[in-house]
């Protein structure tokens, strides 16, 4: 059999693989040009960008849990101009693809910053439109009231012609809602999903881990809660399905394009296992050739349940 083919498509972008990394747990992405064959990757998500730069809550802003992660970064980063120009050309340089990923405070912070990108004609694939921050306040509210993100979609398509990914909330919502309103403002891709809200307490000193109560979490305790969302998503909407949330091995990865995952995003497990995206990729072609498939693409979908996408789950 000939070497399985890798790549994938997402809308109009196609990728040489479906293996990305995760906004925020990448750093910006050049930190790691000198240590790693980041090009080798499908594409790199940027850290979240705002039209300012922000400083992020207050420290600490980050805890382990049993299972993964808790953060409450609060978008820190240094706004979408430096990187444009800082760090964006760095990364073209060697060769990575790169999807933008932006967050605004309201629906005017989105426009400009779809304004900004496309007068800056940037080398990017794609702007991964983050409405479901729990770490910022009102970052879910976007997601969270279908009507505005089917507005603000729609708002975001008109100005710029670069392909656009949301990035749903698992939050308060039913994930399929949320994705149909963004496949009706025009969405080309659904990115699911955030981290879901959640806090920890140290007992002995009576206090809550984080210094704002609550963040998010992320990591493999959350893998089943998002990969049955994947499924269910994938299900109700035509545009295609990204997905991110809990990947920590080989088969955590593989599990989401079984469902139906057209690229899959790494994000907390990089902290422990950098390396495991290129492990991920260096075994990929022998699964495909002895589960007896040619390539990633028909390997996506083939596992599928088969009843209504619409069904609740039964407990
Ligand atoms: C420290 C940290 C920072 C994050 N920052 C962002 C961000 O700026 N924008 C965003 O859309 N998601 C952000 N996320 C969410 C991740 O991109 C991802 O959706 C989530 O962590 C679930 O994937 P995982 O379980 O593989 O980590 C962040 C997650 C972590 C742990």
């Amino acid at each position: 059999m000939n070497t399985p083919d890798l790549s994938t498509t997402i809308g109009q972008v196609t990728l040489p693989n479906p293996l990305l990394t995760a906004s925020g747990t990448f750093g910006y992405g050049h930190e790691l040009l000198e240590s790693f064959p980041v090009q080798r990757l499908g594409a790199v998500v940027s850290k979240g960008l705002t039209l300012r730069p922000r400083e992020g809550n207050p420290r600490p802003r980050i805890a382990e849990t049993r299972c993964g992660l808790l953060n409450s970064i609060g978008l820190e980063n240094m706004g979408l101009e430096a990187y444009l120009h800082r760090v964006l050309p760095l990364l073209r340089e060697r060769g990575v693809r790169v999807v933008l990923n932006v967050e605004g405070r309201s629906e005017e912070e989105f426009y400009a910053l779809a304004e900004k990108v496309e007068a800056h004609q940037p080398e990017i694939l794609a702007l991964e439109v983050n409405v479901s921050c729990p770490n910022v306040e009102g970052g879910l509210w976007f997601g969270q009231d279908l009507g505005l993100l089917e507005r603000l979609v729609r708002g975001m398509r008109a100005r710029t012609r670069f392909p656009l990914w949301i990035k749903l909330t698992p939050s308060g919502v039913d994930v399929r809602e949320e994705a149909r309103a963004a496949e009706q403002g025009g969405a080309d891709a659904v990115v699911v999903a955030n981290t879901y809200p959640g806090m920890a307490v140290d007992v002995a000193r009576r206090r809550f881990l984080l210094h704002r109560g609550m963040g998010g979490v992320s990591g493999p305790a959350i893998h089943p809660l998002t990969l049955y969302w994947v499924h269910e998503v994938v299900g109700a909407v035509g545009i295609p399905v990204i997905a991110v949330g809990g990947i920590h091995d080989f088969d955590s990865a593989v599990a989401y394009l079984l469902v139906g995952a057209r690229a899959v995003q790494i994000g907390s497990a990089l902290f422990v296992d950098p390396e495991l995206p290129y492990r991920i990729l260096a075994r990929l072609p022998d699964y495909l050739r002895d589960q007896g498939f040619s390539s990633v693409s028909s390997l996506i979908g083939s596992l599928r349940l088969d009843r209504p996408a619409t069904q609740r789950p039964q407990t």
